[in-house]
């Protein structure tokens, strides 16, 4: 069997599919060698001196792991230099990082979260990396906050990695969904899925359900009725998940289908998720493979985003479950 490599991959994506430039193609990769050297952090735990927090606060007043900090540094390192990008966003940082003038200057926006997942870092449970590439907007002198403000169907490449029993890394250039796994020993990501497909039907839902209470009306009546199960308006069983880690919730719904829910709610009126890196290329690669992505009224890749670290409401996943889920939302039940 032909083993094709993330590198092969992408150079046929710009020589035979044109989908992607060069200079694309070159930071897609600084972004995945950036992912193996976060992955060897966390394979080494403990006997890394990686676990625990960092004592610090992001600008979301969230605790910082000691993990969301060095995998933020790693990508800010490996991606500062190579000319590709005018500058980069993080949820770890306030505002845009701008590429250091001792460096060239590219055309593109990335944005990441270095860590997703952080609650599961210290448990040994699936963790991860989001990222999204944007174009930065002509003429700009300085690729301030505005420039990254761009709905998510702008994006023009868009991935994540899971660091879980194997390294994964997922990836869309607008040209379908592709997986690639980690071969440790030769050190590069080996094509495993080169087409994932979401199925449109499934019986297994992931969401929180300690913010039952919390939901709105159109959440309750989906849940409810998944529960209720063959005896109820469904006609069927449904199963649970729920990771806590978004890339390995996401993950398992490319593998088998599935529908992922994290949405506004009482609690989180804005909901829970980030739109620019963590909703936006979650959606693009999800409808790549075929599924669908909504705030439970719009489209995720349709919205207009009005600040850097602005929450989303999130349902995504198997088609037909998701316009379901919307459909509740507009029926206003
Ligand atoms: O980045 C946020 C995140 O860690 C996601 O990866 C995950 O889906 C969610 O938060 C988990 O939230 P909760 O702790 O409420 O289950
Ligand atoms: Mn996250």
């Amino acid at each position: 069997m032909r083993r094709v490599t993330l590198t092969q991959y992408l150079l046929e994506q710009q020589r035979d599919a044109g989908t992607i430039p060069a200079d694309l193609r070159l930071l897609i990769e600084v972004v995945a060698r950036a992912c193996k050297v976060i992955s060897n952090a966390v394979s080494k735990g403990a006997l890394g001196g990686v676990l625990g927090g960092a004592g610090t606060d992001n600008v979301q007043g969230e605790a910082q792991k000691k993990l969301d900090v060095l995998s933020n540094e790693i990508l800010i390192e490996a991606n500062e230099w190579g000319g590709h990008l005018a500058a980069m966003a993080s949820e770890e940082m306030e505002g845009p990082h701008q590429i250091p003038h001792r460096y060239p200057r590219g055309e593109y926006l990335l944005l990441f979260d270095p860590l997703d997942g952080s609650s599961n870092i210290d448990v040994n449970v699936s963790i991860g990396t989001i990222f999204s590439v944007l174009r930065a907007p002509e003429g700009d002198a300085v690729a301030d906050e505005k420039a990254f403000l761009q709905p998510g169907r702008a994006q023009v490449a868009a991935g994540f990695a899971v660091y879980g029993p194997t390294t994964i890394l997922v990836l869309t250039v607008g040209n379908g969904t592709v997986g690639f796994t980690l071969d440790r020993e030769l050190g590069s990501f080996i094509m495993t899925a080169p087409d994932i497909r979401i199925p449109a039907d499934t019986a297994e839902f992931a969401i929180n359900m300690s913010n039952m209470r919390n939901w709105g009306e159109p959440v309750k009546r989906y849940i409810d009725e998944c529960l209720a199960g063959k005896a109820g308006p469904r006609g069927k069983d449904f199963n649970m998940r729920w990771v806590a880690s978004m890339v390995a919730d996401v993950y398992r719904i490319l593998s088998r289908g599935g529908v992922f829910m994290y949405p506004a709610d009482a609690k989180h009126k804005e909901g829970r998720l980030r739109l620019m890196y963590e909703a936006n290329p979650m959606a693009l690669v999800v409808e790549q493979a075929g599924g669908a992505a909504t705030n439970g009224r719009q489209r995720i890749l349709d919205i207009q985003p009005t600040t850097l670290h602005q929450r989303v409401g999130v349902i995504l996943g198997s088609k037909n479950e998701v316009e379901r889920a919307t459909s509740y939302h507009s029926a206003g039940g």
